[in-house]
C-alpha cells in the first residue's frame, strides 16, 4: 500500500496494524517524514517513510495494490495528483482518498475565498468521483461523512490540548 502525504504517518501506522499490510509512505516534507520514521519505529512497525512529491511520485508503474490520500488531495494540483496515483497503481487495484467537499449550493464567493486563505480548491461528493472516473478508474463511489465530522472536532481538541488549540486559533487569526 502507498500513502500520498503520509504526515505524522498516523493513518499508516494504523492501516499496517490493523491489516498486517506492506505500507510506504512518502510526504513532501522533512519534518512530517522524520515524525512519521519514528511513530512506526516506536510501534515496531516496519514502513517505509520516504520524501516525495505528489504530483512526481517516486515509484515505478503498476508498484502498488492500494494507493490512498488522505486530506490532501484538495491542497495539490488534482489532476496531476490523480494521474500519478493511477500510474503507479497496479491494473485492478484501489485508490481511497478521504477529502472535505462543498455541499452542492455553496455560494462561489466562499470556495474562492478558500481558495484564496489555504490555496485548497474542494469538490462536490459528485466532483470528487467524476475526477476519478474521467480518469479512467471504474467502480468509483463516494461516502458522505459529514456526519462525523463533530464527533472528529472533539477528539482534535482533545488530542491537541490547550496550546495546540491556542496554536492553531492564533495561526487562523493572522490569515
Ligand atoms: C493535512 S496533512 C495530512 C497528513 C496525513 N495524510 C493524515 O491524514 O494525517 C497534509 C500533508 O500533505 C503533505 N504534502 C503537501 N503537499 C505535498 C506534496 N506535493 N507531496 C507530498 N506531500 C505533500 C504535507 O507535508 C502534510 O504532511
Amino acid at each position: 500500500m502507498l500513502d500520498v502525504a503520509s504526515g505524522t504517518g498516523e493513518g499508516t501506522c494504523f492501516l499496517v496494524e490493523e491489516f498486517k499490510c506492506h505500507a510506504v509512505g512518502i510526504d513532501i516534507s522533512q519534518v512530517m517524514i522524520k515524525r512519521a520514521k519514528e511513530k512506526a519505529q516506536k510501534k515496531n512497525l516496519n514502513i517505509d517513510f520516504k520524501i516525495g512529491d505528489a504530483h512526481y511520485l517516486p515509484f515505478e508503474n503498476n508498484s502498488f495494490d492500494v494507493v490512498i490520500a488522505e486530506c490532501v488531495v484538495c491542497a495539490l494540483n488534482k489532476e496531476m495528483a490523480i494521474a500519478e496515483m493511477i500510474r503507479v497503481l497496479i491494473p485492478g487495484g484501489f485508490i481511497g482518498i478521504h477529502d472535505i467537499c462543498w455541499k452542492e449550493d455553496t455560494p462561489n464567493d466562499l470556495k474562492v475565498r478558500l481558495k484564496a486563505i489555504e490555496n485548497e480548491s474542494l469538490e462536490t461528493l459528485v466532483g470528487w468521483k467524476k475526477l476519478f472516473s474521467d480518469n479512467g478508474l471504474e467502480n468509483c463511489s463516494v461516502t458522505d461523512k459529514s456526519h462525523l465530522m463533530s464527533v472528529w472536532m472533539e477528539s482534535n481538541k482533545k488530542n491537541l490540548g490547550f496550546t495546540g488549540q491556542l496554536r492553531i486559533g492564533m495561526k487562523v487569526f493572522k490569515k
